[in-house]
């Protein structure tokens, strides 16, 4: 260490004074320099939409998330995430009828379409995001439409993602978030809310998703799994992360409004990567294998979950996520509004 100059710090002369456990002596000296908050006003929370009548239906691999009828049982959700200070959700819908074109996706009384229908009439100030994908609507389970030999085609599922994008946006979606992860798919759906009349509907791009072992408990909620193979010739390699800023930067060129990391915990350097290089409002997506290996690990007393959860969320926070979609999201609300007592 240079000590020629009058100004240069000299760690021998003033180390015993450098003390960084003062700022952390009480609760409120803590407060008052934490550098990261999660916000409840930028949390997400999924829902399930199912068909049916008065349903509120538990999935086994997410203690604590059910799939709700589109009636009186999503209003009382709703309701509740209203109540707690969460601005949105993010929809997905279990059709009754699968076919090869997923054509429940973009039936305009189909069961996302219905809950679109039935949130804007019952809170319309809730911000509503559609998920646009086909998985949970295709026979097969992919999230396209299939060509030669089984490989999803690109061109054939981008004007169908298009039209699924409308589909829901004349339903009342605010926001549509493709997650199919197509070439072209933020392109594609512009087009077709543009040529539809919906150019003030957002798009929330999966920018970068990966192709990911998180996304288990999910693909049994929403009953998405593909029947053969699996999704590695359309979602990205858990090895890249410098092809995540292409792929972001492909959708923020075509169009997308809001940009998004997928699955979160595991991809943190990814979402600090992207935070640095796109001035977007920035989602990350807390996905099903994060929420269900902590409430795993809490239900059998292994760890303390309210304070995993926090961890967590701000873990995600301080890499850079303005937006995080969280199946915690009502749990930490509900946290948060009862210690503001
Ligand atoms: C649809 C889709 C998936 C998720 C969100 N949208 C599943 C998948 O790609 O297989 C996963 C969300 C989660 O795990 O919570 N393509």
């Amino acid at each position: 260490m240079r000590s020629d100059s009058k100004n240069e710090w000299k760690y021998e002369e003033s180390h015993t004074a450098l003390k960084p456990r003062r700022l952390r002596a009480t609760f409120e000296m803590r407060e008052l320099v934490a550098e990261t908050r999660v916000d409840v006003a930028q949390l997400v929370m999924p829902i399930f939409v199912r068909e049916g009548r008065n349903v509120k239906e538990k999935i086994d691999e997410m203690p604590g998330i059910f799939r709700y009828s589109p009636d009186g049982e999503l209003d009382k959700e709703i309701q509740e995430i209203s109540d707690l200070g969460i601005n949105a959700v993010l929809l997905f819908g279990l059709p009754t009828k699968k076919d090869l074109l997923g054509s429940e996706a973009y039936n305009p009384s189909g069961v996302v379409q219905q809950a679109i229908r039935r949130i804007k009439d019952t809170k319309p100030e809730i911000v509503v995001i559609s998920d646009v994908c086909m998985c949970g609507y295709t026979e097969h389970g992919h999230c396209g439409i299939l060509g030669q030999g089984g490989t999803v085609e690109n061109e054939k599922t981008i004007s169908y993602l298009g039209k699924i994008a409308l589909s829901q946006a004349s339903a009342g979606a605010d926001i549509v978030a493709p997650s199919a992860m197509m070439d072209d798919q933020v392109l594609a759906i512009r087009r077709a809310l543009d040529s539809g009349g919906f150019d003030r509907t957002a798009i929330m791009s999966y920018s970068s998703k990966f192709a990911s072992g998180f996304y288990g408990p999910f693909r049994v909620a929403a009953g998405s799994a593909p029947s053969f193979g699996d999704r590695k010739s359309y979602q990205m390699d858990p090895r890249n992360a410098r092809e995540a800023i292409r792929e972001t930067q492909i959708d923020v060129e075509q169009g997308a409004d809001m940009i998004m990391v997928k699955p979160a915990l595991a991809y943190l350097d990814v979402l600090s990567a992207v935070r640095q290089r796109f001035p977007l409002p920035l989602a990350a997506y807390n996905v099903s294998g994060e929420y269900s290996m902590i409430k795993a690990a809490s239900i059998n007393g292994w760890i303390d979950e309210a304070r995993v959860v926090d961890e967590v969320l701000h873990s995600i926070r301080r890499a850079g996520a303005d937006i995080i979609i969280s199946y915690f999201s009502k749990d930490y609300s509900r946290r948060r509004n009862s210690s503001k007592g």
